[in-house]
C-alpha cells in the first residue's frame, strides 16, 4: 500500500533545476492521489523554460520509482507564463509573485556575504527616503540576524496584532518598519527553521499592516539560500541594491547574489559600496578593505555604483545606539548626505 506521505518524502528530494530548495517546499506540489498503487501527482508552477518542468519530471519520475511496489506514476503539469516583463515594469517571474496592496515600490537590499552593512545601509536608505517626502516601511528578514530593531532605537517596542490577526508595524524615526527583533528577547535563540522561517517572513510581509506605502524596503538575510529565494519568489520586487566590501572576498559573494536576482528577473538597480575607505583627522584616505571593487562589479553588471560609504565610526556608532546617520542634516554631515544621494538614485531608478 502506498501513501501519501511517501510520495511527498520522495518529492521532497527534487529540487527545482538551479536552487538548493525541493519542489514540495516550495509549493510547486499541488495534489497527491494514491489508488491503490497508482499515484497522479499534481504539480504547478509558472515558467517559459520548458526544461525546467521536464528536468522535475524525470526527476520527479525516478524518485518516485525507487518506492518498493509503486505501480503507474502520473506526473501532471499546469504549466502556466510568467507575467511578461514591460520595459520600464518590474519583471515577475517565478510563480506566486505579486506585489502587495498599497505599496508602490518594493526594494531588497542584499548582499551574498554577511557584515558588510546590509542592514546599515538598509535602515539609512529607509530613513533617507522618507527624509526625502517618501512613506517608507522596512522589514527586516533576518530571522537569525535580526538588526533593524536595534539600529531604530526601537528594541523596547512590541509590535501590536489588530483583530483581524494582522501585526502592526512600529513606528520609529518617521518610518514602520517589522523585526524579528521585535518578536523576541535578545538572549532567546530563534529556533526556526527552513520552512517555518520562510513562513515567517512571508507573514512580515503579507499579514503586516504597512498601509500606504511608497518604498517598501528589505533587509535581506545575509547568503544566497532558501530564505532569500522565498522573499525573490513571493513579492514582485521592483529591484535589489547590492551591498558589498571592496574585497575580493565579498566580491565573490556579491556575485552570486546578483547571479541570484538575475535568474528570478529582478532587476538589479546597483552596487553600494561600503567601508570604502577610511579617512583620518588629516584628510587622507585609506581604502582599508582594498579600492574598486565596488565600480569593477558595477560595470561587469552594466549597473551604476550607487553610493560609496567610508568605514566610519559615527555611522556604527550611531547605528548600534537607534540613532542611524540618515537623520543628521545631509547639508552639514558628509555621510548622511551620501545616504541622501543614494535614496535619489534608487528613487529615480525604481520611478523611471
Ligand atoms: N560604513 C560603516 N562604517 C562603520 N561601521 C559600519 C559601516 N557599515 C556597517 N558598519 C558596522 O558593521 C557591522 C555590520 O553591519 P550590518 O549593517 O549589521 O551588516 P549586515 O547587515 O550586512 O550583516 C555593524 O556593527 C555596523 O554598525
Ligand atoms: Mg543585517
Amino acid at each position: 500500500m502506498i501513501t501519501e506521505e511517501q510520495i511527498r518524502e520522495k518529492l521532497a528530494g527534487v529540487n527545482y533545476p538551479g536552487f538548493s530548495r525541493d519542489i514540495i517546499s516550495f509549493g510547486l506540489v499541488k495534489g497527491i492521489e494514491v489508488s491503490g498503487d497508482d499515484v497522479v501527482v499534481k504539480i504547478s508552477m509558472a515558467t517559459k523554460d520548458a526544461a525546467i518542468p521536464k528536468e522535475i519530471h524525470d526527476k520527479a519520475d525516478a524518485a518516485l520509482k525507487e518506492i518498493a511496489g509503486i505501480g503507474k506514476v502520473t506526473l501532471d503539469f499546469d504549466i502556466t507564463d510568467p507575467p511578461e516583463p514591460v520595459a520600464g515594469t518590474p519583471a515577475s517571474a517565478s510563480a506566486g509573485q505579486s506585489s502587495i496592496p498599497g505599496i508602490k515600490k518594493i526594494i531588497a537590499v542584499g548582499s551574498g556575504k554577511g557584515g558588510v552593512g546590509k542592514s546599515t545601509v538598509s535602515t539609512n536608505l529607509a530613513i533617507a527616503l522618507q527624509r526625502s517626502g517618501a512613506k517608507v516601511g522596512l522589514c527586516d528578514c533576518d530571522l537569525y540576524g535580526p538588526s533593524v530593531a536595534m539600529m531604530l532605537g526601537a528594541t523596547d517596542e512590541q509590535p501590536l496584532a489588530n483583530e483581524n490577526n494582522e501585526i502592526l508595524p512600529i513606528e520609529a524615526h518617521g518610518i514602520k518598519a517589522i523585526s524579528m527583533g521585535f518578536l523576541i528577547s535578545d538572549d532567546s535563540p530563534v529556533i526556526v527553521r527552513g520552512p517555518l522561517a520562510t513562513r515567517y517572513v512571508q507573514q512580515f510581509l503579507r499579514q503586516c499592516v504597512w498601509g500606504d506605502l511608497d518604498y517598501l524596503i528589505l533587509d535581506l538575510p545575509p547568503g544566497t539560500g532558501d530564505i532569500q529565494l522565498t522573499i525573490v519568489q513571493t513579492v514582485a520586487l521592483d529591484g535589489a541594491v547590492i551591498v558589498t566590501t571592496p574585497q575580493e572576498i565579498a566580491l565573490i559573494d556579491a556575485r552570486k547574489a546578483s547571479a541570484m536576482f538575475e535568474k528570478v528577473n529582478v532587476p538589479i538597480l546597483g552596487i553600494v559600496e561600503n567601508m570604502a575607505w577610511f579617512e583620518c583627522n588629516h584628510g587622507e584616505k585609506y581604502p582599508i578593505f582594498g579600492d574598486g571593487g565596488g565600480e569593477k562589479e558595477a560595470e561587469r553588471l552594466g549597473v551604476p555604483l550607487l553610493a560609496q560609504i567610508p568605514l566610519d565610526v559615527e555611522t556604527r556608532y550611531r547605528c548600534d545606539r537607534g540613532e542611524p546617520v540618515a537623520v543628521l542634516d545631509p547639508e552639514t554631515d558628509e555621510i548622511s548626505k551620501i545616504f541622501r544621494g543614494l535614496a535619489g538614485e534608487v528613487g529615480d531608478i525604481v520611478n523611471a
